[in-house]
């Protein structure tokens, strides 16, 4: 076959809509204990086939806990029979390696946020992606809590009337010595960390035309630890973003226009049996509400899920995957750098 295909046309391993899509995991990391396997494991559509790790004891301990094999490393996790997609929670720097070699045994692949460290990477695994007819998804799992969209129809109603400006945090205390996020070499720092989730959220609510007007990183023994960013629409609502790492836990965004504000706690990590608070000030006056449990996680699996079956199209989360990848790029680029 030759010439552009159509990216469902061609898939390898797409079992039918009702039958349960089979996961093989690498790396035996936290998130996948605490966070994706129990919605894996809850949600009907996906099923944890196995889970490949560096340390047989660690791999057993998921074994026993999700009742899933066991892999002695990700390459013969890969090979095994009956996966039909890989889930890839490594350290930052591996997510691209690991992709591609996904990619290329043929499988679909949920990878971890950021789904490469640069935009270049981005762009080579979606088109490695659509040319094999595989689906290759970014776990920005926050952007498929319905609040967001219920923020997004509050706005476009005039809830806080003509949007000016949006603002949006995510600073988490400091992380313990040894963790992947203050190793440069496995891809940490704060700007690939914790920053693509005030860069996604203002994509999210103000497009994709977006560009940096300022920001600042801060260094410490060699990774960066925090930074803030300006970024402007064409429209010229402004996006003021913060995050980093020892630092009070802050989760939230806002979006304020010429009647009212609207302001989201714990934006970026409700667990799944949190209601999450939207407060909304008009004229004077503060209203609260809250949105019922959402489980991100398990609205990740099922967009994943609905793609890989052709039921619905990724081309908005990848559009929004690579718009991300090139704002943090920018922001790179254009940071000033303070050294603590
Ligand atoms: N979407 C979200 O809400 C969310 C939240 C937190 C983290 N994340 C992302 O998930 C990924 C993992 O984060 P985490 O907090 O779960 O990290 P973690 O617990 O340190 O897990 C990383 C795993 O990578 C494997 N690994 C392979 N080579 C490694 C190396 N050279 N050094 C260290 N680990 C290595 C290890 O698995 P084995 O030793 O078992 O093979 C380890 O368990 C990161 O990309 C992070 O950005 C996403």
């Amino acid at each position: 076959m030759s010439g552009p295909v159509p990216h469902i046309a061609r898939r390898a391993a797409s079992p039918s809509p009702d039958v349960a899509l089979r996961f093989a995991v690498l790396g035996a990391a936290d998130i996948a204990w605490r966070r994706m396997l129990p919605a894996m494991e809850a949600f009907a559509g996906t099923e944890i086939a196995v889970v490949a790790s560096r340390s047989p004891q660690r791999a057993a301990r998921f074994a026993e806990r999700f009742g899933a094999d066991t892999a002695p490393d990700y390459e013969t996790a890969l090979a095994r029979p009956g996966v039909d997609a890989v889930y890839i929670p490594l350290p930052n720097a591996l997510h691209a390696p690991w992709a591609e070699r996904a990619l290329a045994a043929g499988k679909h692949v949920l990878v971890e946020k950021p789904l490469a460290t640069d935009a270049a990477t981005v762009v080579r695994l979606q088109e490695l992606a659509r040319r094999r007819g595989l689906v290759l998804r970014e776990s920005m799992m926050f952007a498929h809590h319905r609040r967001h969209a219920e923020v997004r129809r509050l706005v476009a109603e005039g809830a806080v009337g003509t949007p000016l400006s949006f603002s949006a945090a995510f600073t988490v205390p400091a992380r313990p010595q040894g963790d992947i996020r203050l190793d440069p070499g496995l891809g940490g720092g704060a700007l690939l960390d914790a920053a693509v989730y005030p860069v996604r959220a203002a994509l999210l609510h103000l497009g994709h035309g977006l560009e940096v007007a300022g920001a600042v990183l801060r260094h410490e023994n060699g990774t960066d630890t925090g930074g803030s960013a300006l970024l402007v629409s064409p429209q010229g609502v402004t996006a003021q973003l913060e995050w980093g790492f020892g630092r009070p836990y802050r989760c939230h965004y806002e979006i304020v226009g010429t009647d009212g504000e609207l302001r989201a706690e714990r934006a970026f990590t409700p667990p799944p049996d949190h209601r999450p608070v939207l407060r909304h000030t008009r004229n004077g006056r503060t209203e609260e509400s809250e949105t019922a449990p959402h489980d991100q996680f398990q609205a990740v699996l099922a967009a994943f899920r609905a793609e890989v079956a052709g039921t619905v199209r990724g081309d908005a989360d990848r559009a929004a995957s690579l718009a991300q990848a090139r704002l943090i790029d920018h922001i790179r680029q254009d940071a000033r750098a303070h050294k603590a």
